[in-house]
């Protein structure tokens, strides 16, 4: 077991970039994560202000003990075109919410919003493969929801946002990369989907509208949430009083923690989806 008095000269540095940070939840998780594996690594928050990314990404770049850097909001689209590479992943989405450094100091930038998601789905026994999904939101994170949901097999997939010319171009960019996958903008009308998803940022605070129509929400439907905290969201809330199956958002985040901490290189075996 490490403690901070474990960390050395040999401890690989990680960091996690945001603004605000008081709020993130990676630290913890991702240095109990570090712990469970008996790596020697740790994991440290950075306060930084958007007119301060390029400069503090070229600092970050110089450190020869940086592993990685996780990336949280506001700053996932502006940094992809700081980083040197890009997984395909992090180019469809056009977000990178984790960048390796290499030995030589170049940034490999990558993106595990969509496959936290579905993997913490499928830990909970919820399949995607051949299912509707409805969707609410085009934001940074629902982009990598529908990219991976569409990778994923889903059959259907259909994008609700406020801003409706935002679910038209995500739609339209899923569509070109996922044929098989029907996928469209529509309506805050959640029928006839099997899956029910608020990527929105709605539920984080008090008094936030409901993210789709949750009067139309009914069994056999699962309503799953991307929002961690509270933990119990007034659309799952909503959902439940209805009678259907509800996910909270904290196992997108404990599956993201273990494929994050691999990118980084935490395991043997680094991944590069
Ligand atoms: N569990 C996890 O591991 C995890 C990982 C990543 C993100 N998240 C969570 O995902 C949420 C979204 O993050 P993001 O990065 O996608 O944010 P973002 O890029 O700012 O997108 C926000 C989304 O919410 C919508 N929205 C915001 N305020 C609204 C309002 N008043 N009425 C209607 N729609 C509204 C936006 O619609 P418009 O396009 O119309 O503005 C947009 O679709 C956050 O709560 C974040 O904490 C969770």
């Amino acid at each position: 077991m490490q403690t901070r008095a474990s960390i050395s000269g040999q401890t690989a540095i990680t960091v996690i970039l945001a603004h605000p940070v008081a709020h993130v939840r990676a630290p913890q998780a991702m240095n109990a994560h570090y712990d469970a594996l008996g790596y020697d690594g740790v994991l440290v928050p950075l306060q930084v202000l958007p007119e301060d990314l390029a400069t503090v990404v070229a600092g970050l770049r110089r450190l020869r003990n940086l592993r990685g850097i996780v990336v949280t909001v506001p700053h996932k689209e502006a940094i992809a075109s700081l980083c040197d590479e890009l997984t395909a992943d992090a180019r469809q989405v056009g977000a990178v919410n984790v960048i390796r450094r290499e030995e030589d100091g170049r940034l490999t930038g990558g993106q595990f919003d969509g496959e936290g998601f579905v993997a913490g789905l499928r830990g909970a026994g919820h399949e995607v493969t051949g299912r509707a999904v409805f969707m609410a939101g085009a934001g940074g994170a629902a982009a990598g929801l529908a990219f991976a949901l569409a990778r994923h097999g889903a059959r259907r997939l259909t994008i609700h946002n406020r801003t409706a010319a935002k679910a038209e171009e995500l739609a339209a960019r899923v569509r070109a990369a996922y044929p098989a996958c029907d996928t469209r903008a529509g309506g805050a009308d959640p029928s006839g989907h099997d899956i029910v998803a608020n990527a929105t940022s709605l539920g984080m605070h008090e008094g936030d509208a409901l993210p789709l129509e949750v009067a139309r929400l009914a069994p056999p439907m699962l309503a799953a949430e991307v929002i961690m905290a509270p933990e119990v969201t007034p659309f799952l809330a909503e959902a439940a009083k209805r009678g259907c199956a509800t996910h909270g958002g904290k196992p997108m985040l404990t599956a993201q923690i273990a494929l994050l901490a691999r990118f980084m290189g935490a395991i043997a075996v680094p991944c590069d989806r």
